[in-house]
This record gives structure tokens, C-alpha cells and sequence, in this order.
């Protein structure tokens, strides 16, 4: 099940992407917000953020930038959110940093943003032992 979230600013762009998702045959469920009224991003990445530790998926969030959900989600243990802006970064997001969430702006076109989601939920984690051992670095940190 991947895990999807926004605030207002990008809410039209998670619609959009969970369309695109479910046509591809992807179990998505969605974790707010459900409109445009003004929210908190911080609220929707933690919560989103909390759900893809407990449950070892992947996750999607859209604000207005991708930075403020990217910033919040960080936050959480176990966390590896990229903000991704193209599609190199969605394949190196995943290949190198074994990104477990990725944070898009709602103001790049849908078209890049499916294409996006969709090379990052295609792409495996490399399983190189430089890649590892990075990965290995931070979570040292992140437990001190
Ligand atoms: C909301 O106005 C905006 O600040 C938010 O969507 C996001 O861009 C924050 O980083």
C-alpha cells in the first residue's frame, strides 16, 4: 500500500496522482488533506511519515514546494524523505538513498509529477555497500 498526503497547496496534484496509480495498479490510500482549506503540512507529513515506519511502505507528499513536507517528514526516525524535482533524482532518490518517502511542489506540471512517482515506485534500491554503509552512517546518528 503506498501512502499518499498534501496540504491545500497540493492537493490537486495528490487527486491527480492517485489516479494515475490506481491506473497503474497500485493500492493507494490517501491520508488527507481533503481540500483545498488551509492546513499545516507538518500535520500531514508526520502522520504519513509515522504510518510508513510502522508499516515498512513507501510514501508520497505535495505542498506547495515539496520542501516543507520534506523538512517535517525528516524528522521522523527512520525517515528518508527526498524532495524530488525530476526524474533523475526520482530514480537516484531510491537507488542510492533507498528513500522510503519523496516530497514533490505542487507547481511542477501533473505530467512530471506522474512520471516522477512512477520511475521512483519502479526503481529497487541499489544494495551497493558504498550505498549501505552511507545509509548505515545516518541511522548511527539518528540513534545516538
Ligand atoms: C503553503 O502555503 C505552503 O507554505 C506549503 O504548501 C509549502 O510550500 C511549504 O513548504
Amino acid at each position: 500500500m503506498i501512502l499518499i498526503a498534501s496540504d491545500h497547496a497540493g492537493y490537486d496534484t495528490k487527486e491527480q496522482l492517485k489516479k494515475f496509480l490506481k491506473e497503474n495498479n497500485y493500492e493507494v490510500e490517501d491520508l488527507g488533506t481533503n481540500s483545498k482549506e488551509s492546513v499545516d503540512y507538518p500535520d500531514f507529513a508526520i502522520k504519513l511519515a509515522n504510518r510508513v515506519i510502522k508499516e515498512k511502505t513507501l510514501g508520497i507528499l505535495i505542498c506547495g514546494t515539496g520542501i516543507g513536507m520534506s523538512i517535517a517528514c525528516n524528522k521522523v526516525k527512520g525517515i528518508r524523505c527526498a524532495k524530488v524535482s525530476d526524474e533523475l533524482e526520482a530514480k537516484l532518490c531510491k537507488e542510492h538513498n533507498n528513500a522510503n518517502v519523496i516530497a514533490l511542489s505542487s507547481r511542477l506540471p501533473q505530467s512530471l509529477c506522474n512520471s516522477i512517482v512512477k520511475i521512483y515506485l519502479e526503481t529497487p534500491f541499489s544494495n551497493d555497500e558504498r550505498h549501505i554503509r552511507r545509509l548505515d552512517k545516518i541511522s548511527k546518528y539518528e540513534c545516538q
